[in-house]
């Protein structure tokens, strides 16, 4: 029998980053030896007192049991208690915080609470698939905002037509921004503010490279914005910030309709994350946080000797100030795919073409730092020796 697939699965792109997986495979069992810039995910390990913290509860039989599928009272504290120090928030645990697993469950699951079929969402171009990807499978109809680098890769609010913004229930936001590595301030948050409430639509903030910022720079909070409560939701995570991305642990906050509602969806498709990890994660909250700053200066260092390296031949980037990205445009006579399927077999460089991330990345690829120093200046050398000196 055929596999009866369903029209919202058929509408559905491969995930950009399963189909790099499978490619890097491939040239791993030709015994290319890769140097992967592709996916961001932290090489370095998470902190020891959160592996003391899990170790211990993984031992408790009291955790082996259904965990609370809203996330633990004390999980829900602890985040409430991270953002009063680090952004000066106050939160209500009960009411504006939700335990999930990974930021990506709530992103993927935010479209299925507010969107029905045929209405229209405001999808950042290029933007992080999974707010597409889980739009359409909602049945909703993507808008896509262009990011342009004139205007920073912030969305202008005034490119928006009317009807559209009418027409529209939700927008995502992501700042510091993935793929563009571009940073937002107080006051645009208060614009988005501004047209959310005008044409009511909900706010989606992914909030997940907060914390990875360099040269003194500390990434605001959309929640910090007053009116930020009542018109949105922020998506936070562990994955980036305590190099977690394995144990699947983040949070929403905010808008407290959105946050029952997504707890109300959540309950009924999966029973909340492993306790343990929940624990494991308020160490991480309310614990040390002088590996952050050492883990920054390791990626700052990165971040240099690409960008460096990258201008020695040819491009004219410019540091960003924030996240484990590099967004840069592809040399003349390239496209994004021809210029990642070049790097790929001739210099064994994975890189991530910017059409990953949507039609307006056509022209640009991402580069991900989480790789050590050593492979980074083996990656320029060779893409020196096989593409040389570029021009634009
Ligand atoms: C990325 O590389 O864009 C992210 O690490 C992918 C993800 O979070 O799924």
């Amino acid at each position: 029998m055929q596999f009866p697939e369903a029209q919202r699965i058929k509408n559905l792109p491969p995930y950009l980053f399963a189909r790099i997986e499978r490619l890097i495979e491939q040239k791993k069992e030709e015994g290319v030896d890769i140097i992967s810039l592709g996916i961001g995910d932290p090489d370095l390990p998470t902190p020891g007192h959160i592996v003391e913290e899990m170790a211990r509860e993984i031992r408790n039989p009291a955790n082996h049991q259904y965990p609370s599928s809203a996330g633990l009272p004390e999980y829900r504290q602890a985040v409430a208690g991270w953002y009063r120090r680090r952004f000066g928030v106050e939160l209500d645990p009960r009411a504006e915080v939700v335990a999930l697993i990974g930021s990506k469950d709530g992103l993927a699951h935010l479209p299925w609470c507010c969107l029905d079929p045929g209405d229209t969402v405001l999808v950042p171009d290029p933007g992080y698939p999974v707010y597409a990807g889980s739009s359409i499978l909602a049945g909703a109809v993507p808008y896509y905002v262009r990011l342009k680098p004139e205007k920073g890769f912030l969305p202008d609010f005034a490119d928006i037509p009317v009807e559209t913004a009418k027409k529209a229930k939700l927008m995502f936001l992501n700042y510091p921004n993935n793929p563009t590595g571009a940073v937002a301030g107080e006051s645009f948050f208060a614009e988005a503010i501004a047209f959310a409430k005008e044409f009511e639509i909900l706010l989606a903030h992914d909030a997940a490279y907060a914390e990875v910022a360099f040269d003194g720079y500390r990434p605001p909070s959309f929640l910090q914005v007053p009116g930020a409560k009542e018109a949105g939701i922020e998506f936070g995570s562990l994955s980036k910030t305590f190099n977690m991305t394995g144990w699947r642990i983040g949070w929403a906050a905010g808008h407290a309709g959105a946050v029952e509602a997504l707890g109300r969806l959540k309950s009924n498709v999966d029973s909340g994350q492993f306790n343990a990890v929940q624990k494991a994660a308020i160490a991480g909250l309310t614990g040390p946080l002088d590996n952050l700053n050492e883990v920054n200066e390791i990626y700052r260092q990165r971040r240099d000797i690409l960008v460096d390296g990258l201008n020695s031949l040819g491009w004219r980037l410019e540091k960003p100030k924030a996240t484990f990205y590099i967004w840069a445009p592809v040399p003349a006579g390239y496209t994004s795919a021809s210029f990642a399927e070049t790097l790929l077999e001739k210099a064994g460089v994975v890189i991530t073409p910017g059409t990953g991330y949507g039609a307006a990345g056509e022209g640009y690829f991402r580069l991900s730092l989480t790789v050590p120093t050593g492979r980074l200046k083996e990656a320029i050398e060779r893409i020196k020796r096989n593409v040389g000196q570029v021009n634009f």
